[in-house]
């Protein structure tokens, strides 16, 4: 599963006769690097065709919907995993969202919970994350620390850095098969246990707040009306973590808030059966270890705070193993080559995603979308 590809396009796309292959405007291409994982290409280019050309993102965006409407998007990412569109006249923020809601998905994700910062450029676009370039993110599943999460990520690379900043993805299908063969005992725990899942927010008026990117009121309290009581606001907070995420709230004396998300770690994709590697504490160990948080209060040297994930009952996940996770994860990852223009179309089911650090002038957009896909238990 680990080798590499050079593997023609032919043979992608042969068992689809009714796909891309018959095209006449697209095309799949081999993108140097890519893997094969359960005998499908990952990730899967497709371009314009030679000779082809779509003179605006709107008749791109119509085209791409006629092939939405024949279900093979879909498809796609159902074997996929991710997909890296080139060659289409998209050139700004405007044109991206064009693209995005021509694939028909059946709406924008709404994001509950959300710890980073990202802000809306339009219509269903934001920022992908707008911390500092040398922050380097882990792999992750798209809110896989939540119980409420998107099916479906867009990125689209407005602007190209002078270096890195290449979005590293890897398969969380073939991230579990290399815990079955490497670390058993682990995925065996993992599979079992589950995860248990901390998150600090601070309240909005703590200095820190700022600083942190986040805050409890402004993460979960929808519901808050001015002049409610401390006591009404929490409760309300918690009434939000509880219908909508399944979590817990553990209140601090500094009046913050602990988020506990008690989820699995190894779930089974609905469509295909498979065991995918889906959940976020691989990020967040590595984080809190490059931050230098992995002791109590587990305040980093970046003034944040990095809670630590244990298994769901509570015992603690073995450094040697979250080491050689960050290990594996690194070793089966793919670095998309990112072109101005470019999308890439993300299954979250079974990609994990990151961020690598960058020198120079990058636009990195995304958009988040629920899906088609579902998990069903172990
Ligand atoms: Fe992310």
């Amino acid at each position: 599963m680990s080798t590499t590809t050079q593997t023609t396009t032919s043979r992608i796309t042969a068992s689809e006769p009714e796909g891309l292959d018959n095209d006449s405007r697209l095309e799949t291409f081999a993108i140097p690097g890519s893997r094969v994982i359960h005998g499908k290409v990952f990730p899967l280019g497709i371009r314009v065709k030679d000779g082809q050309s779509f003179t605006s993102a709107a008749e791109a965006a119509s085209y791409l919907e006629t092939i939405a409407r024949r279900g093979l998007w879909n498809d796609l990412l159902r074997d996929h995993g991710a997909l890296l569109l080139r060659g289409f006249p998209t050139a700004n923020a405007s044109d991206f969202d064009k693209v995005v809601k021509a694939f028909k998905l059946p709406q924008p994700h709404r994001e509950i919970g959300l710890a980073g910062k990202r802000s809306i450029v339009t219509g269903a676009i934001k920022t992908a994350n707008e911390e500092p370039p040398d922050v380097k993110f882990y792999y992750h599943s798209e809110y896989g620390r939540s119980a409420h999460f998107p099916g479906v990520l867009f990125f689209f690379s407005e602007i190209v850095p002078d270096q890195g900043g290449q979005t590293p993805l890897l398969s969380s299908l073939e991230l579990h098969d290399r815990l079955k063969e490497e670390l058993p005992d682990f995925l065996h725990d993992l599979t079992t246990k589950g995860v248990l899942g901390r998150q600090y927010f601070p309240a909005r008026d703590d200095p820190e707040a700022e600083h942190i990117g986040w805050n409890w009121k402004d993460s979960y309290g929808f519901d808050i009306q001015p002049g409610d009581t401390k006591e009404v606001q929490r409760q309300k907070v918690e009434q939000v973590l509880k219908d909508t995420l399944q979590a817990d709230a553990e209140w601090q004396p500094n009046d913050a808030l602990h988020v506990l998300q008690n989820l699995p770690a190894i779930r089974r994709v609905a469509s295909t059966g498979e065991l995918s590697f889906f959940n976020g504490f691989a990020g967040v160990y590595g984080r809190a270890r490059d931050c230098r948080a992995l002791e109590p209060p587990y305040k980093g040297v970046d003034g944040k705070y990095h809670l630590p994930t244990t298994y769901g009952d509570g015992s603690t996940i073995p450094t040697r193993s979250l080491e050689r996770l960050l290990e594996l994860s690194d070793e089966i990852g793919f670095l998309v080559p990112w072109q101005a223009g470019d999308v890439a179309v993300i299954n979250n089911y079974t990609v994990q995603h990151a961020r690598s650090p960058w020198v120079g002038k990058r636009s990195l957009l995304a958009s988040l979308w629920d899906g088609n896909e579902k998990f069903v238990p172990v």
